[in-house]
């Protein structure tokens, strides 16, 4: 597993004096010497036709390539961009890998000055993947392997002052690997930085500063365990977070020593307060610098606690992940992720699926994240192969692996133990469960009592064949709604409940979030839990023409691969807040408000923090009726305690004539500026109904103006012509549809109309979307059996279909009637009654589709906005009158799918840019979109920059659609979200409108 690597030891970098230390800019160090930029460099597809006694020194390098280090070859052109989630990219045959195994030959010459004569001079590799060989000047040094965690040598008896030449073999396949199958793009290469230190031959080689808390959290003390490599006499200086020195200790060592700083009334660190103290370790010539911070963490009386408060995880999973670089990540892009975390609410990580970076470390113990490390340690395709036996050839079981289970652990507790970030060791991902993890946490708990462990894969150990008393927790991926209930009721269920991966926020969605906080919010013993993930791993890729886009797995032509599984982030891959991220916005906000009685303006605040008074955020709020402001104003703060509610009243004050519903929106803002937002930042918002609409939308539109007018029909072959006073709409008898719609002559039909059920399938679709398709949805038709009209009234003109849809080799998947009125006024209200088959669960939608043509660019509508809105997708949109375009509504998912549509829309008017268009409404809420592409458009394209925008206007009246649920990973759509109605009724009225002074 490793030859001549060093034990591993906490991340820190010597520095020559304090001040600098402080800055913890590396380069400030004398004793530090990057080794990243320009090295040579020469990929070899097969690492077996590299000469066995390469050593660097032998070879002309002159016409090698040049490659910038830190990188991945797979995003530099080298090698083969692969992503695939379980399967093992290579034969399972372990501990044996492929012999063709591609190598990278590495060399550069660095210089050594004679500041560092005297000084040992050590290597350090923060991340090398899979495995690597070192020399230097021609001698070999040793051999590493573990991707994400570091390797550092000492290289003093092999480097000279002057010129030195380093080489480094790196090799794609270990039989580490096996142990490092994460759902990811398969990246090769010296990744993180590499650097020399200088050190003191004696020196600090090891710190742990321990902090504990007293029970009552008044007073504690940091123990700073030093490990020198000989006798050193030791100084250790503590000052607190305003930069004031409290404690100094000096003290001689040889080995280890512990020293012990009290601290009265401490400064508390938490994820909103993330008060840091300094340690700063001295001795020699070197200055070690330590941020530490003051927090319990525990389980008491099965609630997970932090300093004493029950606490909710509000997280989400981060991957290394770069659309450019691949798994190489710039300090700027880490501090991005977090201020982008933070605006949205965002108090937990998990470094889904490995150590990350040291620096992203830090900056989580800065800006005040949770932080659940995790070992890099995933053997999914063997825990896959292996699910459900006994067998002890499973890596976790097999005593053979036990070592390098423990090192991988080893190495990221020793790395990242002094972080106040860090409140939870995982012990990796998708690994089944067996004595080796058992030795793990084990470990992990002896050596550090003041975290807790955690690893989800022992719950598919139901028998508990491996003891699990040494999980401090449970935790799960994708558990469904009713089952976190169901333990969370189950007195006889002991541990808090961490969900390490839910609500997959995979292409449109999710749609659960609200479902699971309910129930999180409602059990202590529920701990909360990440979202999966963070971003999507798209790679950025170019069209033959140079169109960008983002690539994903297939793309490269490799096998195997796992397509668009690796797209299911809140992000996208340059940070865009995709729609998902903002409905977690909104779960997670710090603020709650909820109605006690909207319509007498009385309201419930709720401090969702649990360690902060709303003492920075302003409340404001907002009257509308119907997109019309009527008054605006600022809330008075309470004061309240975390956790604590309290009622607050606003003074409505709306005027009766007002006749629109009138809605009320909170907006919760900074007061202050933090560091990853001004003042003004809203964090949370929230919207209620405080009176309906006084007067119906149908009285409303009764009241019709002018002369009266009068409707006249005539038959023309197969067409119906229907004429009134400024209109001309023509209904084919044949096809029981209109295929005319006009006024004044201009045309607002460009196809025929008719009912849809298909929606393209999103990811989350991917379970029904067989079904539905067996279902004859993605080809249905309308049959019609017969068709008759009349005249009721000299303004009225009654059309009555009967119809059903189906698709070749299928049963009918509904019938219905349908009765088509036309008025005077040329508006058109359709009423459908429906009867569903037994075919699917669920339809996807029903409505109208309704084509119109070239010019209809326009949209204004009533509603949900500004973004899109389903029946469970709807956390972070208000009801509003909406000014926007056909494109502005289109939301573009890399991989295409159903989107833009509108929920509880109450009218919407497609027009061109003088208002001449259609306007819908309907006696009850209808779902609305507007786009420039059809179902069958989105469903064929795999990648956006496929979809051929058309010129016409494709618009959708839904009486519902289904919601988006998050079952590409996990659960089934809940019933509740789904159009499941067996017979229903629609309605909708369809007016062609005439410029804007309608
Ligand atoms: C989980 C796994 C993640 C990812 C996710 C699906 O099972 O832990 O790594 O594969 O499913 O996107
Ligand atoms: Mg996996």
């Amino acid at each position: 597993m490793q030859e001549n690597r060093e034990e591993a030891r906490a991340s820190y970098i010597p520095y020559g004096d304090t001040e600098s230390a402080r800055s913890g800019k590396r380069a400030r160090s004398p004793w530090y010497q990057t080794l990243n930029g320009s090295w040579k460099f020469n990929y070899r597809p097969r690492a077996k036709d590299v000469d066995t006694d390469w050593t660097g020194e032998r070879y002309d390098t002159s016409g090698w390539d040049d490659l910038l280090v830190p990188s991945c070859w797979q995003v530099q052109g080298y090698d083969q961009l692969q992503y695939t989630n379980v399967n093992y990219p290579f034969p399972y045959d372990p501990p044996y890998v492929p012999d063709d195994n591609p190598a990278g030959l590495y060399v550069r010459e660095f210089r050594i000055g004679p500041e560092w004569s005297g000084k040992d001079t050590y290597i350090m590799f923060e991340g090398v993947n899979a495995c690597f060989y070192l020399w230097i000047n021609g001698a070999y040094v040793g051999y590493s392997q573990g991707s994400r965690v570091p390797a550092e040598f000492n290289i003093a008896p092999h480097v000279r002052q002057g010129s030195n030449k380093i080489a480094v073999m790196v090799l794609k396949w270990c039989d580490g690997s096996y142990l490092e199958d994460q759902d990811q793009w398969r990246y090769t290469g010296i990744f993180r930085d590499v650097y020399l230190l200088a050190r003191d031959q004696a020196h600090v080689r090891d710190v742990f500063c321990r902090t504990e808390l007293a029970e009552d959290l008044k007073s504690a003390r940091i123990q700073v365990e030093v490990d020198t490599t000989g006798a050193a006499s030791v100084d250790v200086q503590l000052t607190d977070p305003s930069g004031r020195e409290l404690l100094n200790q000096r003290g001689d060592v040889d080995g280890k020593h512990a020293f012990d700083l009290p601290v009265d009334s401490p400064m508390l660190w938490n994820a909103e307060h993330p008060h840091l103290y300094e340690v700063i370790v001295s001795s020699g010539e070197e200055v070690l610098r330590f941020k530490v911070g003051f927090r319990r963490i525990e389980i008491k009386d099965g609630v997970f606690r932090i300093n004493g408060q029950d606490i909710k995880l509000k997280g989400v999973n981060r991957h290394d992940s770069h659309p450019e670089l691949g798994q190489t990540i710039p300090l700027r892009h880490m501090i991005e992720d977090l201020k982008l975390m933070k605006r949205h609410n965002i108090n937990t990580i998990r470094t889904s699926h490995y150590p990350n970076d040291p620096r992203f470390l830090d900056l989580c113990d800065e800006y005040g994240f949770y932080v659940i490390d995790e070992a890099d340690l995933e053997s999914h395709g063997d825990f896959s192969l292996y699910y459900g036996t006994k067998d002890n050839r499973s890596f976790p079981k097999n005593p053979e692996w036990k070592e390098a289970f423990l090192d991988r652990q080893i190495r990221m507790v020793e790395r990242d133990k002094n972080h106040a970030s860090v409140i939870i060791w995982s012990l990796g991902n998708e690994s089944y469960y067996g004595a080796n993890h058992v030795a793990m946490a084990e470990w992990t708990h002896a050596r550090d009592q003041s975290r807790l462990v955690h690893y989800e894969s022992a719950a598919h150990d139901p028998e508990q064949e491996f003891d699990q008393s040494c999980l401090d927790m449970e935790s799960r991926m994708y558990m469904s709604v009713p089952d976190l209930e169901a333990y969370a009721k189950d007195g006889g269920k002991r541990k808090p409940m961490f969900l390490c991966e839910y609500s997959h926020a995979m292409g449109n969605g999710p749609g659960d979030l609200k479902d699971y906080w309910e129930i999180i919010y409602a059990y202590p013993k529920l701990m909360g839990g990440c979202v999966w993930e963070w971003v999507d791993h798209g790679i950025q890729t170019y069209t033959e023409d140079g169109r960008p886009f983002y690539g994903y797995g297939g793309d490269f032509g490799e096998k195997p691969h796992d397509g668009n599984f690796c797209l299911d982030g809140l992000v996208s891959p340059d940070r865009k807040p995709n729609i998902g991220l903002l409905e977690l916005k909104a779960i997670y906000a710090p603020v709650q408000i909820e109605a006690i009685d909207a319509a007498k303006g009385r309201f419930s605040i709720t401090n969702r923090y649990d360690f902060s008074t709303l003492g920075k955020l302003a409340i404001r709020y907002r009257l509308k009726a119907e997109g019309t402001l009527l008054a605006q104003g600022e809330l008075a703060v309470p004061e309240l305690a975390p956790h604590a509610s309290a009622e607050v009243t606003v003074d409505l004050n709306i005027p009766a004539s007002i006749a629109a519903a009138v809605d009320l929106e909170f907006i919760v803002v900074l007061n202050e500026d933090q560091v990853w937002a001004e003042a003004g930042y809203g964090i949370a918002s929230m919207q209620f109904e405080v009176r309906p609409r006084t007067i119906s939308a149908a009285a409303e539109q009764g009241g019709a103006w002018g002369p009266a007018k009068s409707v006249q029909a005539a038959e023309e072959g197969r067409l119906l012509v229907i004429e009134g006073f400024d209109f001309k709409h023509t209904f084919d008898l044949s096809l029981g549809t209109f295929t005319g719609i006009t006024k004044h002559g201009v045309n607002m039909l460009a196809a025929p109309a008719h009912f849809e059920v298909w929606r393209a399938p999103t990811d989350n679709d991917r379970n029904e979307k067989h079904a539905w398709a067996n279902a004859g949805l993605d080809r249905a038709v309308t049959k019609v059996y017969s068709v008759s009209w009349q005249q009721p009234a000299y303004d009225r003109v009654t059309i009555e279909v009967s119809y059903s849809m189906g698709g070749y080799s299928i049963r009918n998947i509904l019938r219905g009637t349908a009765e088509w009125s036309v008025f005077a006024d040329g508006s058109i209200t359709l009423r459908t009654d429906v009867e569903v088959g037994g075919t699917v669960d669920f339809l996807p939608r029903f409505g109208l589709q309704l084509t119109m043509p070239k010019g209809n660019e326009a949209v204004t509508y009533y509603g949900l906005g500004p973004h899109e809105s389903y029946i469970d997708k709807k956390l972070s949109v208000k009801r509003d009158v909406y000014d926007t375009s056909v494109d502005q509504m289109h939301t573009d998912y890399i991989m295409p799918q159903e989107n833009g549509s509108r929920y509880h829309t109450e009218w919407a008017v497609v027009s061109n840019s003088l208002g001449m268009g259609l306007r819908f409404a309907g006696p009850d809420r209808f779902s609305f979109n507007a786009s420039h592409y059809t179902p069958e458009d989105l469903t064929a394209a795999r990648h956006n920059v496929e979809l051929v925008r058309r010129d016409e206007t494709i618009v959708h009246l839904d009486y519902k659609m289904s919601g988006v649920g998050s079952n590409s990973c996990g659960p089934r759509l809940m019933e509740k979200y789904r159009l499941n109605e067996k017979s229903f009724a629609f309605e909708v009225t369809i007016q062609p409108v005439f410029g804007e002074d309608e």
